[in-house]
């Protein structure tokens, strides 16, 4: 069997910088540590930064007056910023670089008099803090079939932001619907969508023209993981989501000569390599990994105060 993996893959200069933030912070800090919501969606993580003193909780009432607290790197509402402070919470903030900028240009299309449609699944935790950081009308869509019902304040005043981690291909119909329907519409100079996103679907949509399977390492409530699954099941690829390798069920590999292995952005490299070692036990193993594009964006972990 031959195995490709796919470049690139795994963890994104935001996850990176969010993780170490928490590492930073059980380090300067005596554990417990809190951390509101997921810090990042990757079950392995979480468990390896719970053994280290972290604490995952989904409400601020949950974390003690006084505790170092950090927002996950998909980003918080101002609502929420706010009832921590009154609650007295030394907060240290690791949304995403990205993420933040997506709320700054939303915010500064509020305050033109625009309305802004948030471009992303309803209820994911970026979606949630994006609108909770409007000062002004926002309006959530998941689909192009929404754009018809949407009432606007001005139809010539419209702007829209994306969730960082949407599937490109599916963006480009509702954005099609988008302009449509608004042909006004406020235009970013470039996406939302983060590069880390962009290059790994870009990626997995090469990988499966090559293989028989696709594996995408990464949590079933991870977004840009399942996009991933997606991309390939696009390409008329099967694909499996797996959080490790004790998910691969061998009846997938019936009559598969070339498997494709990719990771989402939020799942540690060392997962991929249990992966490899899995298939490698099937017999007969090439490992190859494909061409790519390199990857050099990092961000500072900023020094904390708290
Ligand atoms: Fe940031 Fe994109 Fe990663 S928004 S957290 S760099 S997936």
């Amino acid at each position: 069997m031959e195995v490709i993996l796919a470049k690139p893959r795994g963890f994104c200069a935001g996850v990176n910088r969010a993780i170490a933030i928490v590492h930073q912070a059980l380090e300067r800090h005596r554990p417990p540590v809190y951390v509101l919501h997921e810090i990042v969606h990757n079950t392995h993580v979480l468990e390896e930064l719970r053994c280290r003193g972290a604490v995952f909780v989904e409400e601020l009432e949950d974390i003690p007056r006084g505790s170092v607290t950090v927002f996950s790197a998909h980003g918080v509402s101002r609502a929420v910023e706010q009832r921590a402070t009154a609650l007295g919470l030394r907060i240290i903030d690791a949304t995403c670089p990205l993420v933040s900028k997506v709320h700054r240009r939303m915010i500064r299309l509020n305050a033109q008099g625009y309305d802004v449609l948030v471009i992303g699944h309803k209820g994911h935790p970026e979606v949630e803090g994006t609108c909770g950081q409007a000062v002004g009308p926002v309006h959530v869509v998941s689909k192009a079939s929404e754009i018809g019902q949407l009432q606007v304040t001005d139809p010539d005043k419209v702007g829209y932001v994306t969730q960082t981690t949407l599937s490109v291909d599916d963006t480009r119909e509702i954005l099609l619907a988008i302009r449509r329907r608004f042909p006004r519409i406020a235009e970013p100079d470039r996406t939302d969508i983060c590069y880390a996103t962009t290059n790994r679907q870009a990626a997995v949509r090469e990988l499966a023209d090559r293989v028989d399977l696709v594996l995408v390492v990464g949590s079933k409530n991870s977004s840009n993981s399942n996009r991933l699954r997606e991309v390939a099941e696009l390409r008329q690829t099967p694909a499996h989501l797996i959080d490790d390798a004790s998910e691969i069920d061998p009846a997938w590999f019936a009559g598969v000569k070339r498997v494709g292995v990719s990771a989402g952005a939020s799942a540690p490299e060392h997962l991929v390599v249990g992966v490899v070692d899995w298939l490698r036990r099937w017999g007969d193993v090439t490992v190859t990994e494909m061409e790519g594009e390199e990857e050099h964006i990092s961000f500072l972990v900023p020094e904390l105060e708290v």
